[in-house]
């Protein structure tokens, strides 16, 4: 939104210096003297730094603060450590089928939902075991295992993090 903004005001800036340098260019009216050359000069080397700042340093500047992306932005305000972002990636693609949990804009009803089991306060040893063993006590099925090793504590982590947010 900012970005098309400033992007349509560098455009506008560079249309009106090609007008004004345009119009400069003109004749001098009769009377008037005539423009020196050091001054001529000093007006191009002015408009082409106008044109180098606008044109390729603010994109760039846009750029280099929206390279931040959201992605370790958490539920809540939380902000998501290396392992917590690749278990949201992990949790989108292996847990919210069947599970509900707003950080992840899950809205899974086959199992319980994570934000209010427990009421939000899920330890990381408790989710691992869920995803070791699976559970197969009540209404539905979780398999077993289906996430093992570093992406198995990475999910738990994330989840830990944000339920309840
Ligand atoms: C096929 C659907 C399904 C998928 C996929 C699934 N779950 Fe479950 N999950 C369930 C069901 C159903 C239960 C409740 C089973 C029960 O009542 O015994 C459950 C229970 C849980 C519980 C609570 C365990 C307890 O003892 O109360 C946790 C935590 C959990 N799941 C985490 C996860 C995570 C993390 C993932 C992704 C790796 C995941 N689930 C993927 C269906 C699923």
């Amino acid at each position: 939104m900012i970005g098309t903004l400033v992007f349509v005001l560098i455009f506008l800036a560079i249309g009106l210096s090609v007008v004004l340098a345009a119009m400069r260019s003109g004749r001098p009216p009769a009377g008037s003297k005539p423009e020196s050359r050091g001054a001529r000069r000093a007006w191009g080397v002015g408009l082409a730094l106008v044109i180098v700042v606008l044109g390729v340093g603010l994109p760039v500047l846009i750029l280099v603060t929206n390279s931040d992306d959201h992605a370790s932005h958490g539920a809540g305000g939380t902000e998501l450590n290396a392992a917590a972002t690749n278990g949201r990636e992990l949790f989108a693609r292996n847990c919210a089928t069947c599970h509900t949990l707003d950080g992840s804009n899950a809205v899974g009803r086959v199992g319980p939902n994570l934000d209010t089991l427990n009421g939000g306060n899920l330890k990381p040893a408790f989710i691992l075991d869920a995803i070791k063993n699976g559970r197969a006590r009540g209404a539905g099925q979780m398999p077993a295992g289906l996430l093992v090793g570093q992406d198995a504590q990475d999910v738990a982590e994330y989840i830990a993090t944000v339920s309840g947010r």
